[in-house]
This record gives structure tokens, C-alpha cells and sequence, in this order.
């Protein structure tokens, strides 16, 4: 990841200041109550009249300069249902920087979901509101990790998680993401297969996969938390509760789930299930995100939120939009090699109707 000074707060608030008209206001927040309707039992009237006035300002500001965001689904309300164009999972959002008519995207994710949309998209401007938003897991191995992968395993592909760096994916032979990765491992001719950088996730697959599947030891920060012992605690006071975890939760928690799929699977489940009494054992924006669209279910915490998504706000899109700083910058040999590891993915995805 190119490294960039910290942003600087109160300079993006003292720029922002100069052209936008940017005081809370109650009346203009009643104005959008469309919008508002999608977040209510979220969001509360005093935080939504704080939001309001970014929100307009994004929108109009995205029609000027011709471009899309790309929300991820771990996004807050505001983000999620007020300025982004797109929101999904992670391959659904890397689909979507391939396809999308746009001279800008700014992505309303993670560092290494807005390269891999640059990857997809060179020609495109990518704006990173906040370059300090990364991933434990893209920051847990580098080139020389999967090199070194290679020389303990010889001959068996590299399937790497999309949380890797772009130099990661250029050292790969494919990629997946949590919503194809088991039937990607599947499609690899031979029978050991390595995957980085996700232990949890590969052993989630290995479980599901007839593949030797052998692993480096990376780790998301949000979904190592929980331990198959809350689960049953939880289940326990809330008998009827239906539990849903992410596959980068370790194996004996998502053993103990009644479900497990990437984000986007996670919101299809709730969203036909509709059962009476949800935990989503994942970020904390998932649940917040369909609250209002599904009142009949009841969201039970606790969550983790990831650090590294609560990084981007309205202010810094707001910020990156107007200034156009914050470009997402990959060596175009990288790029070249990584997006055959990404298109790869994308290209056999479609095929199998995924
Ligand atoms: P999804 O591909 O399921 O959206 O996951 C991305 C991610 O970072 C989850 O922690
Ligand atoms: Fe990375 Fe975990 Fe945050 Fe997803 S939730 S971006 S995997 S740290």
C-alpha cells in the first residue's frame, strides 16, 4: 500500500467549510426523508440532520465530476444507503468496478478493495477516502509469503483471498473472495491446493472442499474474536435466535452457526429467512444496514465493528471528491499480473453461475 500522511481533520473540515454549506440542518433532513426511511431505527433525527447536508453535497458533487461509489456492505447507514451507488460484497463490488461507466470511483471500503477496482479499471481515477484504511488479513503476507508458499508446496496453485495487497495478487495464480472461494479451491486441477492469507477461511473451505487445502496463518481482527463458547452462551439466553457468521470466523465458531456465507450471502439469508431473532456474527454495519428494510427481525448483538472500515465517513468522501486527492496508485506491471489472478476469478465465477 503507498503510504500518505495521516489526513489532516480539521484541514479537510476548513476546506470543506469554504464551499459547502454544511450545518446541520432539521429542515433539510425532513427533505430527504426517503432516504431517511431506510436507516430510522438506526439512525437517530438528530445525527440524520448531521448527515444530510454531506449527503446532498456527495450526490450532487458525484454527478459533476461523473462519478460512482462503491459501498461495501460493511458501510454505515449513511454511507451505505445515503451516497453509494453500488453496495455488495466484495466480489460483487470487484464486478462492478469492471462494468461501471464512470471517469471516478471512490470506494467506500478498504485499500485493497480500491485496488483491486484500479486493477479492473486503470483508466479510471479510484479515490481512497482514508489511505489508513487497510486489512489485517492484506497486511499479514507479502509477495515473498506466497514465494514462500510455493517452495514448501511445489506445483500446488496460489488461491488468494482479494484482502491481499496488489504485488499478492500478481503472485498468484487465482483469486477468490468468501462467496466463491470454495468452488474456486474446487476448480484447481490439482489436489493440494495453497490458500493465503485467511486461515480461518481456508480451513472453512478445506472442511467443504474434497482439496488438501494448506494455509498461511492470517487472521481477520473482527471475526478471530468470537469463540465457539459465545455462540453457545448466546443460543443458550436466546433460544429461537438464528446465528450467522462470516467464513473468516475460525471453523468450531462457524460450526456452531446455523449459517455462514460472505456479507452479501449473509444479507440474502436474512432477508428470505426473516427469522424472528438474528445474530450476525460480523461487522456491526451489517445488521444496521437492513434494520429498517426488515422490522420483523430482531437484531440481537453483540458485534465487532473493523477499524479499518469505520475509517471512512461522509466527511473524507465528501473531501476526496472535492480535492481529488487520495488516488489509488498501482505499478502497472503489478497491475497487469494481478488482474490475470483477479479475472481469473471473476471470469470462472461467471462460468459456474456464481
Ligand atoms: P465479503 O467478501 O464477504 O464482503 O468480505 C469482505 C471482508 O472484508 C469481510 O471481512
Ligand atoms: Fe479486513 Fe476483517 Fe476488516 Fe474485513 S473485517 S476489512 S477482513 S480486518
Amino acid at each position: 500500500m503507498e503510504t500518505s500522511p495521516l489526513l489532516d481533520l480539521s484541514h479537510v473540515h476548513t476546506v470543506l467549510s469554504e464551499f459547502y454549506d454544511l450545518t446541520p440542518s432539521a429542515e433539510l433532513a425532513a427533505s430527504m426523508s426517503e432516504t431517511y426511511a431506510k436507516m430510522e431505527r438506526v439512525v437517530t433525527p438528530p445525527d440524520w440532520a448531521v448527515y444530510a447536508p454531506y449527503v446532498r453535497a456527495i450526490n450532487a458533487l458525484k454527478k459533476e465530476r461523473n462519478a460512482v461509489i462503491l459501498g461495501h456492505n460493511y458501510m454505515t447507514p449513511e454511507i451505505f444507503h445515503g451516497v453509494s451507488d453500488f453496495v455488495g460484497d466484495s466480489l460483487q463490488l470487484a464486478m462492478k468496478a469492471g462494468e461501471v461507466e464512470a471517469d471516478v470511483i471512490v470506494q467506500a471500503g478498504v485499500h485493497f478493495m480500491a485496488e483491486t477496482s484500479k486493477i479492473l479499471s486503470p483508466e479510471k481515477t479510484v479515490l481512497m477516502p482514508d489511505m489508513g484504511a487497510g486489512c489485517s488479513l492484506a497486511e499479514s503476507i507479502t509477495a515473498e509469503g506466497v514465494e514462500e508458499m510455493r517452495a514448501k508446496y511445489p506445483g500446488a496453485p496460489v488461491v488468494s483471498y482479494v484482502n491481499t495487497t496488489a504485488e499478492v495478487k500478481a503472485a498468484s495464480d487465482i483469486c477468490c473472495t468468501s462467496s466463491n472461494a470454495v468452488q474456486i479451491v474446487n476448480a484447481m486441477e490439482s489436489d493440494t491446493v495453497i490458500m493465503t492469507p485467511d486461515q480461518y477461511l481456508a480451513q472453512n473451505v478445506a472442511n467443504e472442499s474434497h482439496k488438501n487445502v494448506v494455509f498461511w496463518p492470517g487472521s481477520c481482527i473482527v471475526h478471530e474474536q468470537y469463540t465457539p463458547q459465545d455462540l453457545r452462551d448466546f443460543r443458550q439466553w436466546n433460544p429461537d435466535v438464528r446465528l450467522i457468521a462470516h467464513p473468516e470466523c475460525p471453523p468450531n465458531v462457524v460450526a456452531e452457526a446455523d449459517f455462514s456465507g460472505s456479507t452479501s450471502g449473509i444479507l440474502k439469508y436474512v432477508r428470505e429467512e426473516k427469522p424472528k431473532q438474528a445474530m450476525l456474527i460480523t461487522e456491526c454495519s451489517m445488521a444496521s444496514n437492513i434494520a429498517d428494510e426488515l422490522p420483523q427481525v430482531d437484531f440481537i448483538g453483540p458485534c465487532n465493528m473493523c477499524p479499518y472500515m469505520k475509517k471512512i465517513t461522509l466527511e473524507k468522501i465528501l473531501y476526496v471528491l472535492h480535492t481529488m486527492e487520495g488516488q489509488v496508485v498501482v505499478d502497472a506491471l503489478v497491475a497487469d499480473k494481478a488482474r490475470q489472478s483477479v479475472q481469473a476469478m471473476i471470469d470462472l465465477s461467471r462460468k459456474l453461475g456464481l
